[in-house]
Order: C-alpha cells, then structure tokens, then sequence
C-alpha cells in the first residue's frame, strides 16, 4: 500500500471505492499494486459475505502507456476498445468487464479468470493449439493486437481467455484476406507463438478449430452497440461529449460483422 500514493493510484483506489461501494455496499476492499505489464493499475479484493473475489483496474490504451489519471483527462474512452472487452465477456472469452467513470476519467475494471494460465504455460497440446489459433483469429475478426504471452491463455474450463490486448488504431477494420491470412500466414503480435506453435499448425487443423470456435462466437454477427448503452449513457451524463467515438465504434461494428461473415461463409 505505501507505494500507492502517488496521484494516479490513488484515483484508481477512490475509483474503485465509489464503485464497489455502490455495487457492494457491506464489502471491504484491499488493494495492491498491479505487477506485470506496462500500464499502470491496481489489484483490488472485494470481501463480500466472506467471500472473495478479485479485481483489476488499469487505463485504457489510448491514454497512453504512462496512463496518468490526468492524461485519462483529455480524451474520451476508446469506445472501439470499451466495446472489444464487453463482445469479449459476452461470447465468454473475455473477463467480465466493468468501465467505472470517475471524476472525468474511465478505467477498465477486469474480474480475475479464474485459473488463468498463460498460453505459454499450457501444458496440454491441443488445448495450447486451440489457444493459439482462436486468438489468432479473433486477432483478426477484432482487429485487436498485443495479445502477448501474459495477455492470453486459457481459463477453469479450458477455453480461451484474454484478460487484455489493444484495438488497433485504425480507421478500416475489414480484413480483406482473412481466410487467406487465416489459414497461410502467421501474421501474430506473439513472436514465439508465432513461430514455434503457430507456424506448425496446418490449414486443415486450423479451420477445424475455427468452425467450432466461430459457432461458439456467432453472437458477433447481430451484435449492436447497445452492449456499451449503459455506459455510454454515464459518460454523457457526466458531460462527457462522444464526438466521433459513437460514429467510430458503429463503421468498428460493420467492419468486424464482414470478418466474422467472410470466415464463417469459408468455414461451412
Ligand atoms: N482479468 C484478469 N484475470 C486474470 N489475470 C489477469 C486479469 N487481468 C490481468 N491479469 C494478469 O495481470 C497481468 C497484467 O495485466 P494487464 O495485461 O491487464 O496489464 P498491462 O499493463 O496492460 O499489460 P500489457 O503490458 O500487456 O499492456 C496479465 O498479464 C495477467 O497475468
Ligand atoms: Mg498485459
């Protein structure tokens, strides 16, 4: 806790607090200063009717890697990035995710995967294969990047997680090789995975693991931004204007259904 002083986590804690709070009026928190990664954050512990359940909070991308609380100032929430993270909790690969606002600032508020184990620690093969090309994929369904080794992995039942990653900072999100770069290439932000894992497995084995996993998925082919309504409904509340954040995240919505709909045609 002592080195939790500076400006910036102390927001985080006062974010969380109001938050918590609210959502879970009897609990105690504890926090702890996130380890790893390059963001700052925090780690928070909520004791809730002896339970209990953990936390992290960071900042999003585009505030930068420094993620000062003041930086978070500037600019709305990425609602491309906002949106990536409640699709991701929602076709069940992804945390479920919070976007607590707090005196002008959004932070990413992540509950812990339970028995998240990093994709380079799987030990099972075929699991670690299943991993590493439905992320892949996703990679380029989403257009989401930096899924490196401590960003993703595979959770209590066995199935892919990602716990973060970035959007990319593109305006055009369409892939318009997808099946090509899916099947062919090893175009993946992890370069040992890449490599070692990736590069050996086949086309035949990965458009397997593909039609399984983009059933799972087909939630992407009707989603809406409704999904983020809520807390785009904070946001304006509290002032914040949008701008070219909504029209950003509905062409991001068109674009990522055109991937999804490429692939999945391929697939069947
Ligand atoms: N929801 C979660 N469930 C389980 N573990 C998590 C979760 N969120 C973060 N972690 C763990 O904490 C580490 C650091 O968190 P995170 O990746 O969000 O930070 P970061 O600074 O953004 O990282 P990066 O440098 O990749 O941008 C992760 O690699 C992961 O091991
Ligand atoms: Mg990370």
């Amino acid at each position: 806790m002592t080195r939790l002083l500076d400006r910036t986590s102390v927001a985080f804690t006062e974010s969380a607090k109001k938050f918590f709070n609210k959502k879970f009026p009897n609990s105690t928190l504890n926090f702890k200063e996130k380890s790893g990664g390059t963001r700052s954050g925090i780690v928070v512990t909520v004791t809730c009717d002896r339970k209990d359940t953990t936390y992290f909070m960071k900042t999003f991308h585009q505030a930068g890697t420094s993620g000062s609380y003041s930086s978070m100032k500037r600019h709305p929430p990425d609602l491309r990035e906002m949106f990536a993270y409640r699709l991701l909790q929602i076709i069940g690969v992804g945390p479920v995710v919070f976007f607590p606002y707090y005196e002008g600032s959004t932070t990413i508020l992540t509950e812990k995967v339970k028995e998240f184990t990093e994709v380079d620690k799987i030990e099972d093969v075929a699991l670690q294969k299943k991993v590493v090309v439905e992320s892949y994929l996703l990679s380029l369904i989403l257009g989401i990047r930096d899924l490196n080794i401590g960003n993703i992995g595979s959770n209590q039942q066995k199935d892919l997680a990602i716990v973060d990653f970035c959007v990319t900072n593109g305006v055009n999100f369409v892939e318009r090789k997808i099946v090509n770069n899916f099947l062919n290439k090893n175009n993946f932000d992890v370069p040992d995975i890449s490599h070692d894992t990736l590069a050996n497995i086949g086309h035949e084995e990965r458009m397997k693991i593909a039609k399984d996993a983009l059933a799972k998925w087909s939630q992407i082919s009707t989603i809406t931004s409704d999904i983020i309504g809520d807390e785009k409904r904070e946001l304006r509340k509290h002032g914040i204007v949008l701008g070219n954040a909504t029209d950003d995240v509905e062409s991001y919505i068109e674009d990522i259904k055109l991937n999804y709909d490429s692939i999945f045609l391929a697939s069947r």
